[in-house]
């Protein structure tokens, strides 16, 4: 899928309806990535009051001890509760856009949280900071931005930096509850999304039956009201790693199941589970 976008010239295709939308709006339209300069404002507005994941990390981190890694932490929605519990905590991020938007979040936090904060510009598929943490998280199912190669390297680097004791926290898609149960649904589902600033979105979410990626598009809600001038659509297409492939993936790599924790809420289409996991003895 995303072959047939072009996100370097703002041009290119989406599937399905959205891919409808956004021809219609022809020349007028640039595409983005959801986590580029543009986009990364935008993932934040919806996602800042996004409680989804967080009281199931925040109990399981409290269990452990040590200073927390957070991986792919884009701008502090996991962090700032993981803050919250007095510890210390890293946060991993690649997305220069994300990483202003975590900047400007710690600036208007309390200093006490902010202290305890450190930002780290890294890739999490290849990361070495010379630091052992006794809590690492990436949660989001934010796995499934990378490829097989990608997270070999993500658990070979998880492996090395977790202390003896130590818990990796990973969020992805349960194999048992995807894609199952009486209503199928269409290839796509639109969602009404609004952001703290009270900005209006419509999301389109593209996943054919059984494909092991789905595209994630967010457009304006009402496109027959944006002002002349160019429209900016943002996507992004993401893999569906499922939990058995990752545990697999992870034992390989040094890394043995705790336990799988559900968690309540996923898509239409899925639910999620938190994996947690230590190093194997
Ligand atoms: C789905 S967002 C999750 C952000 C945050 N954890 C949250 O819950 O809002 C995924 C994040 O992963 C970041 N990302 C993608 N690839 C990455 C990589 N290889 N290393 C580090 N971060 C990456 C993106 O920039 C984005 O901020």
């Amino acid at each position: 899928m995303t072959s047939s976008t072009d996100l370097a010239t703002g041009t290119g295709r989406l599937p399905g309806q959205a891919g409808t939308l956004l021809a219609e709006l022809g020349e007028r339209a640039e595409l983005h990535d959801l986590y580029d300069e543009y986009g990364s404002p935008v993932y934040h507005d919806i996602t800042a009051s996004d409680t989804h994941e967080v009281r199931e990390l925040v109990r399981l981190v409290r269990s452990s001890s040590g200073p927390v890694l957070e991986l792919a932490s884009g701008a502090g929605r996991l962090t700032m509760p993981l803050l919250a519990l007095g510890r210390a905590v890293t946060a991993l991020e690649l997305a220069p856009g994300m990483l202003g938007a975590l900047d400007e979040r710690l600036a208007s936090a309390p200093a006490r949280l902010r202290a305890r904060c450190t930002v780290v510009r890294a890739d999490m598929s290849r990361f070495a900071l010379g630091q052992r943490f006794g809590a690492i998280v990436l949660g989001t199912t934010s796995v499934s931005l990378l490829d097989a190669p990608g997270r070999a390297g993500l658990f070979a680097a998880v492996r090395e930096h977790l202390a003896p004791g130590g818990r990796f926290l990973i969020s992805t898609v349960d194999d048992a509850l995807t894609d199952s149960g009486a209503d199928p649904g269409s290839d796509e589902q639109v969602y009404a999304l609004s952001g703290v600033s009270g900005r209006a979105y419509r999301m389109h979410e593209y996943w054919p039956r059984g494909a092991l990626a789905r595209t994630v598009s967010i457009f304006p809600a009402d496109l027959d009201r944006v002002p002349d001038g160019p429209v900016r659509i943002f996507t992004s297409s993401v893999a569906v790693v499922l939990a058995d492939l990752l545990i697999d993936e992870m034992a390989a790599a040094g890394l043995s199941l705790v336990a799988r924790h559900p968690l309540p809420t996923g898509g239409a289409r899925h639910r999620d589970v938190l994996l947690e996991m230590e190093a194997a003895v």
